[in-house]
C-alpha cells in the first residue's frame, strides 16, 4: 500500500508543517482549511519555510543554487489548498491537524468517513486524545492510526505512529513508511494518554509553570536552568509559548476530565489566566514571553 496523495486538515502551526514535509517527501498534498484567510496564511508560511531550507542547503554546500531552487519549486508544485471537504475524496491518507477538541475531531472524521474513498487511511495528529474514539467515529477503525508530529515539524525528526487494537497491520506499516518518506524517524506507540513524548513532556511543562506561579524562580531562570543544566534546546516556559498556551490547556483539560486524580495533570491557574487574556504564545505574539514571528523579543 503506497501513499501518493495526502490530505491534511488544518493549516495552522502543525498542519502547515505536515503539508510541507509530505510534499518534500514526494507526495501530492491537498490542504483543507476552514476559511480561505487561514489557508492563505498557512500556505504563505510553507513558502517561507521551503525558501529558508533551500537557502540553508546552498549555504551548507548540500545543493547547488539551481538544484535547491528546482527542489523548492517541485515541493511547492505538489501542494494545493482547498476549503471544500469533497476535494479530499481520492486521498490515500488524510491527516487531521485541527484544534485539540475531541468533539470537533470526531465530527470531522464522521463526515470524512462518508467522503473519502473506502481504502483511504485516516490519521490524527492529536497531542492527547484517544485515537480509538476518533477511529470509531470515522466508521473505519481498522484504517485509522495516530501520526503525531512535533513542532516545528520541518525540523523535528520524530513521528509517533499510534495503533489501536483495531488497526490493520498493513495500514500501520503504510503509516510508518509515510513517516519515513517525510524524513522522520517513526516510533511505535500504543493508544495511551500522551503516547510517549507528551506523557513525559506535558507534566514537565506543568511543573515549570507551577514553579513560576509559586515564585520559586523567574521564567528566565527556569528556562536557563533547563537549557544549561540539562542541555535542553529551549527551556520549558519558552517551550509552552512555542507549543501554544491554548493547545497546552486543551491537552490538560482533556486529561483532567478523564483522570481527575492524577496530580501530574493538574492545571496551573496561570495557564488559564493567560489563555483567557488571549495570550496564546508565539502564535498570538505574546504568552509568557513576547514574540515577533518566530523570534522571542522580550
Ligand atoms: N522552517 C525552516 N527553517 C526554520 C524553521 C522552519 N519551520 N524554524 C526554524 N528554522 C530555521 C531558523 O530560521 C534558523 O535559521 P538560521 O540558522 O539561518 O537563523 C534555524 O532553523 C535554527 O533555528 P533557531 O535559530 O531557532 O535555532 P535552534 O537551533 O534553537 O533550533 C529548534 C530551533 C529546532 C526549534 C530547537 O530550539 C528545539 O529543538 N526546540 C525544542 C522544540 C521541541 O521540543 N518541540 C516539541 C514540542 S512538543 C510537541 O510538538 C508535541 C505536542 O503535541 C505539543
Ligand atoms: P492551530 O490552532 O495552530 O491550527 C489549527 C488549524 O485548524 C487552524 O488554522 C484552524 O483554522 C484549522 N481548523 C479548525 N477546525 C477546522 C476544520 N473543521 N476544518 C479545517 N480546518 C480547521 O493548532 P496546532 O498547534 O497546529 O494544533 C493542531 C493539532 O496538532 C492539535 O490536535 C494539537 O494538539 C496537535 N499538536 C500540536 C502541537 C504543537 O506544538 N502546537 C504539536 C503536536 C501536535
Amino acid at each position: 500500500m503506497q501513499i501518493k496523495k495526502v490530505g491534511v486538515v488544518g493549516c495552522g502551526l502543525m498542519g502547515h508543517g505536515i503539508v510541507q514535509v509530505a510534499a518534500q517527501g514526494g507526495c501530492n498534498v491537498i490542504c483543507l482549511e476552514a476559511e480561505q484567510a487561514f489557508l492563505d496564511k498557512g500556505l504563505a508560511r510553507i513558502e517561507k519555510s521551503v525558501e529558508k531550507l533551500a537557502q540553508k542547503a546552498v549555504e551548507k554546500g548540500k545543493a547547488s543554487e539551481a538544484d535547491a531552487k528546482a527542489a523548492a519549486a517541485a515541493t511547492l508544485g505538489r501542494i494545493r489548498g482547498t476549503t471544500n471537504k469533497a476535494d479530499l475524496a481520492d486521498c490515500d491518507l488524510v491527516v487531521e491537524a485541527i484544534v485539540e477538541d475531541l468533539g470537533v475531531k470526531k465530527a470531522l472524521f464522521a463526515e470524512l468517513g462518508s467522503i473519502v474513498k473506502k481504502q483511504g487511511i485516516f490519521a490524527s495528529n492529536t497531542s492527547s486524545f484517544p485515537i480509538g474514539e476518533m477511529a470509531e467515529a470515522s466508521g473505519r477503525p481498522e484504517r485509522f492510526v495516530g501520526l503525531h508530529f512535533f513542532n516545528p515539524v520541518q525540523l523535528m525528526r520524530l513521528v509517533e505512529v499510534v495503533r489501536t487494537d483495531a488497526t490493520d497491520d498493513e495500514v500501520f506499516a503504510a503509516a510508518r513508511s509515510f513517516g519515513e518518506a517525510c524524513g522522520k524517524s517513526p516510533v511505535s506507540c500504543k493508544d495511551t494518554p500522551g503516547f510517549v513524548v507528551n506523557r513525559l513532556l506535558v507534566p514537565f511543562m506543568v511543573q515549570a509553570l507551577s514553579m513560576l506561579e509559586r515564585g520559586d524562580a523567574t521564567k528566565e531562570d527556569i528556562d536557563t536552568a533547563m537549557q544549561f543544566g540539562c542541555g535542553h534546546p529551549m527551556g520549558p516556559i519558552t517551550l509552552t509559548d512555542y507549543v501554544g498556551l491554548d493547545t497546552t490547556l486543551y491537552i490538560l483539560e482533556g486529561w483532567c476530565e478523564r483522570y481527575p486524580d492524577e496530580p501530574a495533570f493538574a492545571i496551573p491557574a496561570l495557564l488559564r489566566e493567560k489563555v483567557k487574556a488571549g495570550k496564546l504564545g508565539r502564535k498570538s505574539g505574546e504568552g509568557f514571553f513576547k514574540w515577533d514571528g518566530d523570534k522571542k523579543v522580550g
